[in-house]
């Protein structure tokens, strides 16, 4: 009887919440990944490294999805500044147990989404800007 009336209550409650509670339980469980390789990332790291290409960028993003969430959850790549990634990466690429080629492409892919991410190429004025030398 209690236990009816209890029921009774929840089940408008969850009616009305069910496509809500679906919607989080399928974010959270199987999560929407990290920024896709766009051609904006893949140009930002070639500007460092000429010898990234849109397949080792992927392949730095596999790794990190595959490697990155083991003892926290996935960082954004913006959520850490461009500078503050290689020492991070490093120590925690050590800790994830990768060779040094593995850090190296996920920090390519980290690096170059968060400067994407920090200064989108929707904003046109990287290229035209540079007359006053600083
Ligand atoms: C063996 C566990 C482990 C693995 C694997 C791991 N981390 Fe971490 N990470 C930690 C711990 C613990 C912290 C808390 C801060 C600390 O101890 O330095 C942390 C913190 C961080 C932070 C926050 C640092 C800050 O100062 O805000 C970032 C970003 C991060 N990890 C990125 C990564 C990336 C990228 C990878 C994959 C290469 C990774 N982590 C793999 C354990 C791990």
């Amino acid at each position: 009887m209690r236990q009816r009336a209890r029921a009774s209550i929840l089940a408008p409650w969850l009616s009305r919440f069910a496509p809500v509670l679906a919607v989080g339980l399928a974010l959270s469980s199987c999560r929407v990944g990290p920024p896709a390789v766009t051609p904006a990332v893949v140009t930002e790291a070639r500007a460092t490294w000429p010898q990234a290409t849109p397949w080792s960028l992927d392949q730095g993003r596999a790794l990190f999805m595959d490697r990155c969430e083991r003892c926290h959850g996935l960082p954004r790549p913006a959520s850490q500044s461009p500078k503050a990634w290689p020492g991070l990466m490093d120590k925690m690429g050590n800790r994830a147990g990768m060779t040094r080629e593995e850090k190296r492409k996920v920090l390519e892919y980290l690096m170059a989404s968060a400067a994407v991410a920090q200064n989108p190429p929707s904003a046109p004025t990287s290229t035209a800007t540079s007359s006053t030398g600083d």
